[in-house]
């Protein structure tokens, strides 16, 4: 997984650009407050533009110029888990070019890159979690066992997608994929709605939803607990340590 990844640009309609102004204007109102710090700081540095498409190597090229990470194509398909891992060893980040139709404003059945760009990249322009993200790839790659595999996958997405985190004694959103979706975000802060604390057994069992909203939510301590969790699932499982 060394080639050079070409990333393709298309030529978004005047039309995609309305879909994207019109899902970044009323993400942003809805996350402003409740999305964790660490993405608040990084939207800063990532500066969208939040008129226009984003240019995929444009933005890969600002990434890489404070991380050292770049985005690669993600062929406007499902990633195989084991592909994706493979990414992010290489210090890659997967983003489709496809956006979705305007009657989906409010639900798109695959993710499209309003999901990556908005909810994913701000992360990406912060070097512990850039390099925390990379380990989560060395750690995939350093086990050929199924449960192991697929248990990895589990905790990067109940961080990475669908995480919650405590800052100052109220819990924001720390997952990409609440970050960017319009619904799911509301039902994860409910009252009603099981938060636990992270706990890398449970976790580890649990499955992900892709069709429906999950049924809980795990609430992080702090952003430096992601690193803390593969430190521990290495430590629990025989694994090497990628985290040194
Ligand atoms: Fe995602």
């Amino acid at each position: 997984m060394t080639d050079q990844i070409v990333l393709t640009t298309l030529t978004y309609s005047d039309e995609d650009h309305g879909t994207w102004s019109e899902l970044y204007r009323r993400q942003w109102d809805r996350v402003q407050n409740i999305a964790c710090q660490q993405w608040i700081a990084g939207m800063a540095k990532l500066a969208l533009d939040p008129t226009r498409v984003p240019v995929a190597a444009e933005i890969s090229a600002r990434i890489e110029g404070m991380t050292g990470w770049t985005l690669g194509d993600a062929q406007n398909a499902y990633l195989g888990r084991t592909e994706w891992f493979e990414h992010l060893a290489e210090r890659r980040f997967p983003v489709t070019n496809y956006i979705r139709r305007p009657h989906e404003i409010e639900f798109t059945p695959l993710p499209d890159l309003f999901h990556e760009y908005f909810g994913h990249l701000a992360f990406f322009t912060d070097q512990w979690f850039a390099d925390t993200a990379e380990m989560f790839g060395k750690l995939y790659l350093a086990t050929t066992d199924e449960r192991q595999q697929v248990e990895i996958a589990r905790l990067w997405w109940f961080t990475t997608e669908f995480g919650l985190i405590r800052e100052a004694g109220e819990i924001k959103l720390y997952g990409a994929g609440l970050l960017s979706s319009p619904g799911e975000l509301n039902f994860a802060l409910l009252p009603e709605t099981p938060r636990y604390q992270f706990d890398i057994r449970q976790v580890a069992q649990t499955e992900s939803a892709v069709h429906s909203y999950h049924k809980g939510y795990f609430v992080l301590e702090d952003a430096d607990q992601v690193r803390r969790i593969l430190r521990d699932y290495a430590r629990m499982e025989g694994l090497p340590d990628v985290t040194k």
